[in-house]
């Protein structure tokens, strides 16, 4: 990027925050502008073109109180169409400013913008944004930080927050990474794992070590981290040496205090912790190490990054002494995992949401792979990792096909769905029972063979306004036996319980947690294990419900929701604001 335009972009990174009115300090209108442009960065001795946004990775933070109005003008100076997604944001009334591509909007063309415009009332903590189309959320992606009115939180007042987004360094160009995944082909990894954009000091090029993330502290204060996932592949471990750290909070949501020497957090989680600095003054390590299935399940490589924590006073040789370093589990060690999320529930307070004890809608899901035949052909080719099949991911055997031309939110509103486009006919059960978590289904098999056949199609589920939804999502060992880190646009779920095993109907429903249970946008379903979430659907519009692990996404591990309209106009989905730009309107396709 040329250095004119980049001082634009750094002059328009400013926010301006508009108090509404003169109660003093009500709402306000937080104003941001985006550039986002492509840039090089040099990392393990080469120099990449990556795409960021206003010059920074990871992307600017968005900070602002509940109750406030966010206005994101996004200028899109990429040779890609572009999408700005506020995850977790609930967009309630206001599902045209979702941002999923080809969901809720075509892509923003080359050359053009968009202003998204959306209020976070009622959400308190850490969401994030990311873009949403192929696989640039990888750098396009930073936090989104909604703070309590008055700052009222329920934990002492920290003396200062700091996001730590857990991303990885690709050499390869994002979009070119994209199109070898569509094509079934993922042999392509990331370099390294990344603390805030930096890869930290276990990696190195010719001896010199990359820079790590460094977090200066004072001894006794307490420090209030931000811990998001925003990697392509991987769930990561999380510690500090020497500290406890206190978990408070998950996806914009207060958590009852969970204190723990570790985090863990799948892509899409955004979790909040306290770690009080109130070790023995000096250095201390940092660490985020990926997690993942042991074999058969094909391997990746280990990504880790260390970053420190340096307290004040303390000179740079830390005294001469060896700086500690947190002990880590093994990277195929999954169980911490499961405990982790197993242990987290709600805080209660006065204007939260109750759980919904009935049901109208009751969905079983299953999360695995599967593949289809490159010759076209819907059911004559060898299976079994042979190349004449391409691997897909489903969810009940469907493996969704992303529109590519039009967008499902569009369609749904102007009344007229192009059956070509969508149907409503997702199914609320797998075609047939088989024992999911079965480790005989992973190639080499043998089982796999009758299951893996499947087919792409855009099925979506339609909802009445205000019907009480409840899903069991049940992650398989078709083909492998990863977790799936569920995110569903547009809502919060409870999350009543979460198994090892297949999920028994008759037994497992009496553990559900109908007192307490944790409020999320996003569940990691447990790898060969099963939760199940009860939301009530009352946002209309058309919502994605997702896999947050790309490769799954781009793989077909989706499907959308329709959730209708009320009986009043209170409780019904507006028509689009004048800044949104229809499809067609841009000419966009897929990018
Ligand atoms: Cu961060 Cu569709 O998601």
């Amino acid at each position: 990027m040329e250095k004119l335009s980049m001082a634009t972009a750094i002059f328009c990174a400013v926010a301006v925050a508009v108090l509404a009115a003169a109660v003093g300090g009500e709402a306000a209108v937080v104003e941001h502008t985006f550039v986002v442009h492509e840039m090089n960065q040099t990392h393990l001795c080469n120099t990449t073109k990556i795409y960021v946004v206003n010059g920074q990775l990871p992307g600017p933070t968005i900070d602002v109180t509940d109750g406030d109005t966010v206005v994101v003008h996004v200028k899109n100076h990429l040779p890609h169409g572009l999408t700005i997604h506020w995850h977790g944001v609930r967009q309630i009334m206001s599902c045209w400013s979702d941002g999923a591509g080809f969901v809720t909007e075509c892509p923003i063309p080359p050359g053009g913008e968009h202003t998204y415009r959306f209020n976070v009332t009622g959400q308190v903590g850490t969401l994030w944004w990311h873009a949403h189309v192929t696989c640039l959320r990888a750098t396009v992606a930073g936090a989104l930080v909604i703070r309590p009115k008055g700052n009222k939180y329920p934990f002492p007042t920290p003396a200062k927050d700091v996001p730590i987004i857990i991303g990885e360094w690709w050499e390869l160009d994002l979009v070119e990474l994209d199109r070898r995944m569509h094509d079934g082909n993922f042999d392509d990894n990331p370099l390294s794992a990344t603390i805030n954009g930096k890869l930290g000091d276990l990696s190195n090029c010719s001896g010199v070590p990359e820079e790590s993330f460094v977090l200066d502290v004072a001894r006794g204060e307490t420090y209030l981290l931000r811990i998001i996932n925003t990697a392509l592949f991987s769930e990561y471990y999380f510690k500090v040496a020497g500290h406890t750290l206190t978990v408070v909070g998950a996806d914009g949501n207060y958590l009852t205090p969970y204190k723990t020497d570790m985090v863990t957090v799948a892509p899409g989680e955004a979790i909040d912790v306290l770690m009080v600095a109130d070790a023995k003054p000096a250095h201390y390590h940092m660490v985020a190490l990926a997690n993942q299935p042991p074999e058969p399940d094909p391997q990746i490589p280990g990504f880790v990054s260390r970053g420190l924590v340096r307290y004040a006073g303390v000179p740079n040789n830390n005294n001469g002494m060896p700086v500690p370093t947190p002990l880590m589990p093994n990277q195929h060690n999954t169980m911490p995992s499961f405990y982790f999320h197993n242990n987290l529930t709600g805080l209660a307070h006065p204007d939260r949401h109750r759980v919904p004890m009935h049901v109208d809608e009751r969905l079983f899901v299953t999360l695995g792979l599967g593949s289809i035949c490159r010759n076209g052909s819907k059911t004559s080719c060898k299976r079994r990792r042979s190349n004449e099949t391409i691997v897909v991911a489903t969810m009940n055997n469907v493996s969704f096909h992303h529109p590519t031309k039009a967008s499902l939110l569009e369609s749904y509103y102007d009344g007229k769905p192009n059956k070509t486009l969508y149907t409503e006919d997702f199914p609320d059960n797998p075609p047939h029972p088989y024992n999911y978590t079965d480790r005989a289904l992973i190639p080499p098999g043998p089982l796999e063979e009758a299951l893996e056949p499947t087919f792409k199609s855009t099925k979506l589920r339609r909802f009445k306004y205000n019907a009480s939804i409840e899903i069991v999502f049940q992650s398989t060992a078709l083909l492998q036996s990863d977790s799936n880190p569920m995110h569903l646009h547009g809502y919060d779920f409870f999350v009543l319980a979460q198994g090892i095993g297949n999920f028994n109907p008759r037994t497992d429903p009496k553990k559900f947690n109908y007192h307490n249970p944790q409020l999320r946008n996003t569940v990691q379903v447990p790898r060969t294990g099963w939760a199940a979430v009860r939301f009530i659907a009352d946002n209309p519009g058309v919502w994605y419900l997702h896999c947050h692990f790309e490769f799954h996404i781009i793989m077909g591990m989706a499907t959308a929701f329709i959730v209708e309209n009320g009986p009043t106009p209170e409780t019904s989905l507006p028509p689009p604001p004048p800044e949104f730009k229809r499809c067609g309107a841009n000419g966009l396709t897929r990018p």
